[in-house]
């Protein structure tokens, strides 16, 4: 019999987390329903997508922040209904799959009353100060109580856990993979999009990640603005609610008088193909990373990533082989970096070709999905059998 996992996320706005959600949906759709905790994109997507979605509104526990100090009477309330709703439906499933923190604590209640495995797929590393402690302590509580395994996105998510108190003997690496075919789509309209966006003959330098303070993109414009004639290009836009910050990158834009060269472009759908018309790419976070999605697209996009050394990200880079790290927020060392990398063509060049078969090889979609779905069918089977045995053992007594 196959295996029916029930995937629970609690948003329906295209962040990291959900792009990987959509290849796992995408591949067992035959045998997996998406639960969403809102109405968005993201189910939009999934339905073009062939895969079940269902909706359970989320109400007030969407006021719930990471950084909350405690959730409110209306959070809690809401918690309550959900829980139920999402109990009710599991029971058609053999596993569940929470892709979220919140996902994880409506998940783990409602398992509670549906008695069927959970598994939590961590892509935050759940330290302070981005996490309140109260949120790290509900995290840790309930995958150590209700969760039967926690797949961390790298070695740094996984010992962020554990050094938070979550159990080592539950959680198990699994890298992202991404789909080579999906950007190599995109090659041959980038020639034309650079000239469109006009920026034919240039030296440009891109920035593919949301607009948030810890993405570091201020980092990068310091880097940029003593850089004479290099324009930026910063694609992706204030997901989560962070447009104050969004504002304060114009600001720092103008006052360093950069208008000409620092290019706001939005959230796009063509990022492989922007990806693939800029001389080179910097990942400039500035608090821990847990993976980074971006850095392996831009390597199969041919770009050799330029990121701050942080969280997973020297998981993913050697420096100098497969692309550059710099210290998170220094200024002068990316600047640095850029000038002789904008000079180096042909080091770029062949550092790039490196990337990318590094990429192909470390981070396969397949290789991803297979993963996932053999830790969820363990998961699933390891629960069954537990249960058969005890049942066993009290028989016998
Ligand atoms: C989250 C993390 C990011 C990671 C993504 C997918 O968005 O912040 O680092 O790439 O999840 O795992």
């Amino acid at each position: 019999m196959t295996m029916r996992a029930l995937l629970l996320n609690h948003s329906a706005t295209m962040g990291g987390a959900e792009f990987c959600l959509m290849d796992v949906a995408t591949s067992l759709r035959d045998s997996a329903s998406v639960l969403l905790l809102e109405d968005g994109v993201f189910r939009r997507r999934l339905e073009a997508a062939g895969v079940d979605v269902r909706v359970v509104d989320g109400g007030a526990i969407h006021q719930v922040r990471r950084d909350s100090v405690a959730p409110s009477a209306a959070a809690l309330a809401g918690l309550w209904r959900v829980t139920r709703e999402v109990a009710e439906i599991a029971a058609d499933f053999d596993v569940v799959h929470a892709n979220s923190q919140k996902a994880l604590i409506v998940g783990s209640l409602a398992m509670v009353r549906a008695r069927k495995p959970l598994v939590w797929h961590l892509h935050d590393i759940i330290d302070p100060p981005r996490f309140s402690r109260l949120n790290i302590k509900a995290d840790v509580v309930l995958a150590n109580r209700c969760v039967e395994r926690v797949l961390a996105v790298s070695r740094a998510t996984a010992d962020a856990f554990v050094r938070q108190g979550g159990d080592p003997a539950k959680v198990h690496v699994v890298y992202n993979g991404i789909d080579p075919a999906a950007i190599d789509a995109f090659a041959p309209s980038s020639e034309q999009l650079r000239r469109e966006i006009g920026l034919d003959g240039v030296p440009v330098i891109g920035c593919f990640s949301r607009l948030a303070e810890w993405k570091g993109q201020h980092v990068l414009i310091e880097a940029v603005g003593g850089l004479p004639g290099v324009h930026l290009l910063l694609v992706g836009g204030a997901l989560f609610g962070e447009q104050a910050h969004e504002q304060s990158l114009r600001d720092l834009v103008k006052a360093r008088g950069l208008m000409s060269r620092v290019h706001f472009l939005g959230q796009r759908d063509d990022v492989s193909a922007l990806m693939q018309c800029v001389d080179l790419i910097v990942h400039p976070s500035t608090a821990p990373e847990p993976f980074a999605r971006t850095l392996i697209e831009s390597m199969l996009a041919g770009r050799p990533p330029i990121a701050s050394a942080c969280g997973g990200v020297p998981e993913l880079i050697e420096s100098g082989r497969t692309g550059y790290l710099f210290p998170p927020g220094d200024v002068a060392a990316l600047r640095a970096i850029l000038q002789r990398l904008l000079a180096s063509p042909d080091e770029v060049a062949r550092v790039a070709v490196a990337a990318r078969e590094h990429a192909r090889r470390h981070f396969s979609l397949p290789a991803f999905v297979d993963a996932v779905t053999a830790h969820l069918h363990d998961a699933a089977t390891s629960r069954t059998s537990g249960r058969a045995r005890r049942r066993a053992q009290e028989a016998s007594a």
